[in-house]
């Protein structure tokens, strides 16, 4: 049985949390199961999906950390060590995570932390090339609402949503699944953005499930799945 942990902030629903709680009750994910999610917020929407499913979840609120004195890596060290000395997950999760994992954190699980980006993110360089055949600048560095929303102000005829490995530079990392959307006329950020999430709500437990049935290995920097 594969230990997952799930960590979020509060700018999502927990909704990606909800369908990989789903996914696992349909079997949809085999041999695995949610043993804690994580929050930098009390007031994430999605402690309360855990809550009910009575997984335990952890609080550690960055300002807090950073008020008694600890630094940003002191934080990354600190959640570490508390999630693999009293948990021992086989995969990390970031369904909604705002917070920059350094490599203080990343060392503690080397391959095993996966992140759901709302973006089209390439193998390698700037630009990714859509089902269409155009290519499109990788989105980077922007979450939620304002991912979405540089698609729509920039004309992109297309964007999506990727999960991938991370690695300590952000939104860079092997690639496993990516989902494309296209972009309607009239879209708003919220139409779109509705729409990229029903796909997250299935590539997301799609990826965990290739990882949790060891399906997939990382060689040379890509993913290959068997
Ligand atoms: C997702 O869209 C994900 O791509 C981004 O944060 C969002 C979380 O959404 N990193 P939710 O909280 O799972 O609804």
């Amino acid at each position: 049985m594969k230990r997952i942990a799930v960590l979020i902030s509060n700018k999502g629903t927990g909704s990606n949390l909800g369908a990989i709680l789903e996914a696992i009750e349909k079997g949809l994910i085999r041999n695995a199961k949610v043993v804690v999610v994580v929050s930098d917020k009390k007031d994430a929407y999605g402690l309360k999906r855990a809550k009910e499913k009575s997984i335990p979840v952890e609080i550690e609120d960055l300002r807090e950390h950073l008020a008694k004195g600890a630094t940003r890596s002191n934080y990354n060290k600190t959640l570490g060590k508390l999630l693999k000395d009293k948990y021992n997950p086989d995969l990390i999760v970031l369904a909604g995570w705002m917070l920059i994992l350094s490599k203080e954190f990343i060392e503690y699980f080397p391959d095993k932390i996966i992140n759901l980006h709302p973006g089209l993110l390439p193998d390698n360089g700037e630009y990714i090339t859509l089902a269409s055949g155009s290519n499109i600048k990788a989105i980077r560095g922007l979450h939620t609402n304002a991912a979405v929303k540089y698609a729509i102000e920039h004309n992109y005829p297309a964007t999506g949503s990727t999960v991938h490995f991370i690695t300590p530079i952000v939104d860079e990392g092997p690639v496993i699944i990516r989902g494309e959307v296209d972009i309607k006329k009239g879209d708003t950020v919220e139409s779109l953005y509705k729409r990229i999430k029903s796909v997250e709500h299935k590539i997301l437990p799609q990826a965990i499930e290739l990882i949790c049935s060891d399906k997939l290995e990382i060689s040379n920097g890509k993913v290959l799945i068997q």
